[in-house]
């Protein structure tokens, strides 16, 4: 795992801004596997605005998003479709038939996630994965658990998650109680992740990530196994690590 602490959030979003869009100049076809929630929108601002600025390109760019709230409409302004097409696919030169979410309104559930599942595989995994990381520690929607779950799965989010994410709501009675959620193993196989996280309330998170046993009770611990794991923190969320583990 490398580990770079940035000074704050914005320094933290250009420090990914360089990796993803470095990937891309790279391999303009590249699959890319798109988080949601606060952590990642500043990464998206600046990748429009390098798109703007310097063109670039995502014309052949495919995309696979973690998860999606189960029973959403995607019309809904707090929906994962919504986020990702406000936050970046309407302001780049994506082709939207390349992008892909878990459908939350699916009818039926278990040929959605195989059908996932399987198109990732068909289209030979994901090259960079971005990841945000819940205050457990989860990673995508898999929540902690007696089990890593490999696959394309619904999750039943914690109360904790619930609570977290009652911020996007008017009240936290209207937070889907269910979500599908990319499994440990589609994530595992990108040959690249990214892992971005900011403010003092992640640090205990990334303490697990980094330095605790790997178990699925704190998913993201699972990371340690990865052969190419870049975490991007601000300084409140890397203030449990010790100084030793920081890329100078
Ligand atoms: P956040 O969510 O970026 O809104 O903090 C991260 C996550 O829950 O994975």
């Amino acid at each position: 795992m490398r580990i770079i602490v940035k000074e704050n959030y914005d320094e933290m979003s250009k420090a990914a801004t360089n990796i993803v869009a470095g990937q891309l100049y790279i391999k303009p076809d590249s699959i890319l596997g798109l988080a949601t929630g606060s952590t990642p929108e500043g990464l998206y601002k600046n990748l429009v605005k390098v798109h703007e600025t310097v063109g670039l390109d995502f014309s052949k760019v495919v995309t696979f998003n973690l998860d999606e709230y189960y029973n959403l409409p995607r019309e809904n302004p707090q929906s994962y479709h919504y986020f990702m097409n406000e936050h970046l696919f309407s302001k780049v030169n994506i082709n939207l038939e390349n992008t892909y979410i878990p459908d939350g309104m699916t009818e039926d559930l278990d040929i959605e996630c195989k059908n996932y599942d399987d198109l990732i595989e068909k289209m030979g995994n994901i090259d960079l994965q971005i990841l945000g990381i819940g205050q457990n520690a989860h990673i995508g929607f898999n929540e902690p658990d007696i089990k890593f779950e490999a696959t394309t799965h619904l999750v039943k989010l914690d109360d904790e998650t619930i609570e977290a994410n009652s911020r996007f709501f008017t009240s936290k009675k209207e937070v889907p109680e269910y979500a599908i959620s990319m499994g440990i193993k589609n994530i595992m196989l990108a040959k690249k992740i990214i892992l971005l996280a900011s403010g003092e309330n992640k640090a205990e998170a990334i303490y697990k990530t980094v330095l605790g046993s790997v178990r699925p009770d704190a998913p993201a611990s699972i990371l340690q196994l990865h052969r190419d794991v870049v975490i991007i923190l601000d300084k409140d969320a890397a203030k449990l690590l010790p100084e030793n583990l920081i890329e100078k």
